[in-house]
């Protein structure tokens, strides 16, 4: 789960995917990071700690680091909150295998509306709107791996 600072949407995107793992009993990895330094080593957002504790998560283990280059080789699939983490990450690919683990994450969620990022808190406060959007989005990236599963 990739955004730009690693604080606000991605570590909310771990922690509801993180659950969700758990609730069916998967043995799958998610981590999170930025395409961005500036927060590494700090705590998300008081917001999203805050939201994600509302709704009886607790992403307080988490710290912001960036992506790196070897976390597009370890990983199988790179989901991305907007269009610019998508061009960010692109840059760091080195093959089409590679740029192919990368997805919007709305769009890999098979969701119509169009716009196709998560928008940012971090500007528009709306943490709760992210929050609600971003389970629903996770709820369906679960189901489609899941069928592709077997
Ligand atoms: P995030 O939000 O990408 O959802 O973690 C942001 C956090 C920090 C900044 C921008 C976006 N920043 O400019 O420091």
């Amino acid at each position: 789960m990739v955004c730009l600072g690693n604080i606000c949407r991605s570590p909310l995107a771990e922690g509801i995917m993180q659950n969700k793992i758990n609730k069916q009993k998967l043995n799958w990895t998610v981590d999170s990071a930025g395409t961005g330094n500036w927060h590494a080593g700090e705590l998300p957002h008081h917001r999203s700690i805050k939201v994600a504790a509302d709704n009886g998560l607790d992403i307080t283990n988490q710290r912001a680091r960036q992506i790196t280059k070897s976390d597009i080789d370890k990983f199988d699939l790179i989901l991305v909150m907007d269009d610019n983490n998508a061009e960010d990450v692109l840059t760091l690919c080195k093959n089409d295998a590679q740029r192919n683990k990368v997805h919007l994450i709305k769009q890999f969620a098979g969701e119509q509306d169009n716009d196709v990022n998560i928008p940012d808190p971090y500007f528009d406060n709306r943490f709760e709107y992210v929050y609600n959007l971003l389970d629903a989005t996770c709820n369906s990236v679960l189901i489609s791996l899941l069928k592709n599963k077997n």
